[in-house]
């Protein structure tokens, strides 16, 4: 299977399960705790949010920023992050972060669970992105699963791509990206990329706070 076709996948799985995805959330203290971590993070100003998914990120951003764009390619989830995020300040766009360039520069670019759905080979394209999208000074804030979190997927061995299976309550099933990164390896890539990286870990997920290279897409 190509990426392209990988990705496809990893979309309508996010699309399928959309009222599935929240439950997590409800069941798991710790997720509540990772939530809270956002008023710990440096937000602020103009907030772009990429895979922003149902919006449990979406309106504790809104709460310290400015103003936030929140991209999803999923309208399903879309739908379930308007209902939950009655904020004028909040904009949602539904779109393919792997085609979508944003039209101006922000101070925040926040994405939380998205990493992990990055191909490795288009992590550095990707992080051309997203120091292209933050305004001098800016900072990209993001948050993901750590090694550990690999004992509760399906993981599917001998792929060119790491890929994990996922089923939906009808049993349906999805193959999707999943690297789980850690904390070491993240910072290494980054600093050699030229960025600023500052990364902790926080109970099996790491949360980053990174400055692009000086004088990037500027
Ligand atoms: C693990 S969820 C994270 C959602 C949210 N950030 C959170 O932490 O709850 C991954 C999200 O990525 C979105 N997604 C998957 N592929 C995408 C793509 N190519 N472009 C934009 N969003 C995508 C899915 O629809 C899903 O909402």
């Amino acid at each position: 299977m190509d990426d392209d076709a990988l990705l496809a996948e990893q979309v309508a799985y996010y699309r399928a399960g959309a009222a599935e995805y929240d439950r997590p959330y409800a069941e798991y203290e710790a997720l509540q705790r990772l939530l809270a971590v956002v008023d710990e993070l440096p937000i602020d100003g103009d907030v772009l949010e990429l895979a922003c998914g149902t919006g449990q990120w979406t309106a504790l951003l809104a709460a310290r920023a400015h103003s936030v764009t929140a991209v999803d390619a999923a309208a399903e989830v879309l739908a379930l992050a308007r209902a939950r995020t009655a904020s004028p300040a909040v904009q949602f766009v539904e779109a393919d972060l792997f085609e979508w360039q944003p039209s101006r520069r922000y101070d925040t670019v926040f994405f939380a669970f998205w990493l992990s759905h990055v191909p490795p080979t288009r992590l550095p394209g990707f992080w051309r992105t997203v120091a292209a999208a933050l305004a001098p000074g800016g900072r990209a804030v993001f948050i993901d699963d750590g090694p550990a979190a690999a004992a509760y997927e399906e993981v599917l061995t001998n792929q060119p791509i790491p890929t994990a299976l996922r089923r939906l309550d009808d049993g349906s099933r999805y193959r999707i990206v999943k690297v789980f990164h850690d904390a070491r390896t993240v910072t290494d890539d980054l600093t050699a990329l030229g960025w600023s990286v500052r990364i902790r870990s926080l109970a099996g997920n790491f949360i980053g706070i990174a400055e692009p290279p000086a004088g990037s897409g500027r």
